[in-house]
C-alpha cells in the first residue's frame, strides 16, 4: 500500500515542454485545476501528498515521477534523458531524505528516466527507450540487487516511455497496449488489453485497490471494471499534450 505521493505544481513554462502529442498547447489555468483534481483524488485514496513548488527553469518538472525511482529498500535518484530536463533531479534528493536513508542516484554515461521502470513487486522491468540507455539501467540493476531486489530490460521501439504502453495492478494483471501487448516478458501476466484508439489509457495507475484512468477512455474503463478494479477518472488533457500522463505526475511512497 501506498502511504505519500510528492507532486509538483506546473509552472506556466510548461507550454514549452517537450511534446510530440500533436495535440496543441495546453492550457495552464485548467492545467492548474486538472492537477489540484488529481491531488484530492491521491487523498482520496488515503495518500498523503506533498506538493513541490512550481519550477519555471524546468517546463516538463510537473512530471516528477521520472526523477526518482522509489522502492520498498532504498530510492534510486535518476539521470534523465534529455538536456532541457537534466537539472530536474538537483533538490529531490532533499525531499527524499526526510523518507528514506538509503538513497542511491545514477551517473553518466547512464540516463534513465523511472516513466521507464515499472515495479512488480520486488522486480522492476526497465525500458529502454530513447530516454533510457542500458548503462542507466544497468545501475539501477545494480542498486535494486544490492538491497535484494531484481530488475530486467525491456527494448521498446515507439513508446515514450515503458509505463506509457503498461501498467501493473497488482494480483498478476497488466494493463497493456501496442508493442507492449506481444512482449515475451509479459507473457505470464493476466493481459489487460487497451485498443489502439484508446492507448492513453494504458498509463493508468493502481493506488491503494483503486485504479486511477485518464478520463474519456470508455472502454479501458470497462476493461479495468470487469477485472474487479474500483476505477476513478481523471481529467488530464492539458497533461496528454505534453505527452504525460496520470502516473508521470507523482511520486508514490510506501
Ligand atoms: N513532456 C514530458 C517529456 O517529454 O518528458
Amino acid at each position: 500500500m501506498f502511504k505519500r505521493a510528492i507532486v509538483r505544481t506546473p509552472g506556466e513554462s510548461m507550454l514549452s515542454g517537450l511534446t510530440t502529442a500533436k495535440l496543441g498547447l495546453p492550457n495552464y489555468e485548467k492545467a492548474l485545476v486538472q492537477h489540484a483534481e488529481y491531488i484530492k483524488v491521491l487523498e482520496e485514496c488515503g495518500l498523503k501528498v506533498s506538493i513541490l513548488e512550481k519550477n519555471e527553469q524546468y517546463p516538463d518538472s510537473t512530471f516528477v515521477e521520472d526523477v526518482a525511482l522509489l522502492t520498498k529498500e532504498c530510492a534510486i535518484i535518476t539521470k534523465l534523458g534529455t538536456p532541457s530536463r537534466s537539472g530536474e533531479t538537483v533538490e529531490i534528493k532533499n525531499e527524499l531524505s526526510d523518507y528514506y536513508t538509503n538513497i542511491e542516484k545514477v551517473r553518466e554515461p547512464g540516463i534513465v528516466e523511472a516513466g521507464d521502470i515499472m515495479m512488480v513487486g520486488s522486480h522492476f522491468y526497465i525500458g529502454i527507450s530513447a530516454r533510457t540507455n542500458e548503462s542507466g539501467a544497468g545501475q539501477v540493476i545494480e542498486y535494486l540487487e544490492k538491497y535484494g531486489m531484481s530488475g530486467t530490460l525491456v527494448k521498446l521501439d515507439k513508446m515514450l516511455h515503458l509505463k506509457t504502453g503498461v501498467a501493473y495492478l497488482e494480483q498478476n494483471n497488466l494493463v497493456a497496449t501496442g508493442e507492449l501487448l506481444t512482449k515475451e516478458e509479459f507473457q505470464n501476466f493476466n493481459i489487460l488489453k487497451i485498443d489502439d484508439d484508446e492507448s492513453y489509457a494504458a498509463n493508468c495507475v493502481w493506488v491503494n485497490d483503486r485504479v486511477l484512468i485518464p478520463k474519456g477512455y470508455p472502454k479501458a474503463r470497462v476493461t479495468i471494471a470487469s477485472a474487479g478494479y474500483s476505477t476513478i477518472e481523471v481529467e488530464v488533457s492539458e497533461f496528454r499534450k505534453l505527452d504525460g500522463g496520470l502516473s508521470c505526475l507523482s511520486l508514490r511512497l510506501f
